[in-house]
């Protein structure tokens, strides 16, 4: 495909894409993060600008320029992207989460550095966290406005990869799961991918080993379908 020609068919919608990974502290100095780059999630914010979509970009931790073209919301923890992504959500026709959110955070957030001293350290007791996914297909199955038309996810999986695919897509409540191989210096912090998309309601489409850039286009191609 090419990707100079890209076609106009995202004109007057209002896409919210969430990007990078989030951290949540410990202490004023210390996180529990993940090796999300948030190379694939500004890929799609880039294509989706060019498809003429109005884009927000929820960035958890990239230190990447921003997206020309984009409205762009920074943030850091799960409890902020998931403020920001809800905040975007009105009149938006998709949304499409390829952030790494953490699935738990400290239950606490030390005030101040927490020091070495001759003690053993106390154990990080974690909370979950809320599941941002989830709860769109919830307030979408249940007509909570704003919910966005189109919910797009992303699973990184390491074993039976189908499988465990379609068990999330299902329990996300998601349109589209973009399943993305790990390993093989493949997904986190390299400009490739590799993927299966899930369809609810669809056979799943291949998206071979190729740039994010690619990727992206393909998710918009299956999103750009699904909002005619
Ligand atoms: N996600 C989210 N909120 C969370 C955790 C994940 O919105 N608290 C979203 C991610 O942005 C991604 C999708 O859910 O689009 C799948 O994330 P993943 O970690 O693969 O799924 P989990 O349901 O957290 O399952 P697990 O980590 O146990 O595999
Ligand atoms: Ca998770």
């Amino acid at each position: 495909r090419v990707l100079a020609g890209r076609p106009a068919d995202l004109t007057g919608r209002r896409v919210v894409v969430s990007a990078g990974g989030t951290r949540e502290a410990i202490d004023p100095v210390r996180f529990i993060g993940n090796r999300s780059s948030g190379l694939q999630g500004y890929a799609l914010a880039r294509a989706a600008v060019a498809r003429g979509a109005e884009v927000t970009l929820v960035a958890a931790n990239v230190a990447l320029p921003d997206p020309a073209g984009a409205r762009v919301v920074r943030v850091e923890s799960a409890l902020q992207t998931r403020a920001a992504v809800l905040d975007a959500l009105e009149g938006a026709d998709a949304v499409v989460m390829a952030a790494a959110v953490a699935d738990f955070r400290p239950a606490t957030r030390s005030e101040s550095k927490i020091k070495k001293t001759g003690a053993e350290p106390d154990a990080v007791h974690l909370v979950k966290n809320p599941d941002i996914l989830a709860e769109l297909g919830e307030r979408r199955r249940d007509g909570l406005k704003p919910y966005p038309r189109v919910i797009v996810g992303f699973a990184a999986e390491t074993d039976d990869v189908l499988a465990n695919g379609r068990a999330k897509l299902a329990r996300k409540g998601c349109d589209l799961l973009v399943v993305n191989q790990v390993g093989d210096g493949l997904a986190f912090g390299t400009p490739d991918n590799a993927a299966t998309i899930l369809v609810a309601d669809g056979d799943p489409v291949d998206v071979p080993r190729g740039p994010k850039e690619v990727l992206a286009d393909v998710v918009w191609d299956l999103v750009a379908a699904r909002l005619v």
